[in-house]
């Protein structure tokens, strides 16, 4: 298994309250998979995601990632991990206002390993002709395709997007998705989407649902539909 979570445990502590946000979490994911994580509000799927790219620690239990348990790393292991292996994007773009696209690209190639190029992932994200651009002279749905550029330009093994469609409308949420199958097939980048529609897991090969951070259910997708043909 490409990510090999188990008994995952998480709590908060604000004073005399502990808040358990991952109870006992278990979880796998082949490589070349895409999975979709569904669950209210506060139910933990940030925290899961937060983990297993390194950005947090859990507090006890089993996250292996390609073979590394990164629980075990110390902080700057876990930095070059989240450098070199993760490509995030979120549902606000977090784009440098003041670097062109290109730009705000070629930043994250240059302190990559091995990258990609950066003009074919502004093709491969249809932004090639905004090259020049700032981030405020295009709309949320070019943003969005921007950011998964640069997650992307890093070459990384897994891509972790937390809520990628969330500020977007329909089409270009449908465009989005459809951009991040592609991607999954071209590079053969692992998946791992945050998302509250539940109509997305048709293009998942996994599907996890959290609620009060416990998974409840964890399903295997046998017949994924392309995202073009995803409504809701
Ligand atoms: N840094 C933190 N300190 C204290 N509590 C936190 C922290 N981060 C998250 N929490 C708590 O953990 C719980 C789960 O948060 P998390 O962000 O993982 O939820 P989520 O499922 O991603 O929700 P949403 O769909 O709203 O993004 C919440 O109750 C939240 O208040
Ligand atoms: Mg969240």
């Amino acid at each position: 298994m490409f990510i090999d979570v188990s008994s995952l445990k998480k709590s908060y502590i604000s004073g005399a309250v502990v808040n358990e946000v991952l109870k006992e979490i278990g979880m796998e994911l082949d490589e070349g998979e895409i999975g979709v994580i569904l669950g209210p509000s506060g139910s933990g799927k940030s925290t899961l995601m937060n983990i297993i790219g390194g950005i947090d620690r859990g507090d006890s239990g089993r996250v292996i990632v390609d073979g590394v348990e990164i629980n075990n790393l110390n902080n700057d292991q876990l930095t070059d991990y989240r450098r070199e292996q993760i490509g995030f994007v979120f549902q606000f773009y977090n784009l440098v206002p003041n670097l062109t696209v290109g730009e705000n690209i070629e930043v994250v190639s240059n302190i990559s390993k091995s990258p990609l190029n950066v003009d074919e992932v502004l093709a491969a994200v249809q932004m090639q002709d905004k090259k020049h651009r700032f981030p405020r002279e295009l709309s949320g749905g070019e943003q969005q395709r921007v950011s998964i550029a640069r997650a992307i330009v890093k070459n990384p093994k897994l891509l972790l997007c937390d809520e990628p469609t969330g500020a977007l409308d329909y089409q270009t949420s449908r465009s989005i998705l459809k951009l991040l199958q592609q991607v999954n097939k071209k590079y053969g980048t692992t998946i791992l989407m945050i998302t509250h529609n539940a109509a997305i897991a048709a293009m998942a090969n996994r599907i996890f649902k959290l609620r009060n951070g416990e998974i409840v259910e964890a399903a295997l997708n046998q017949a994924t539909v392309p995202a073009e043909r995803i409504e809701w």
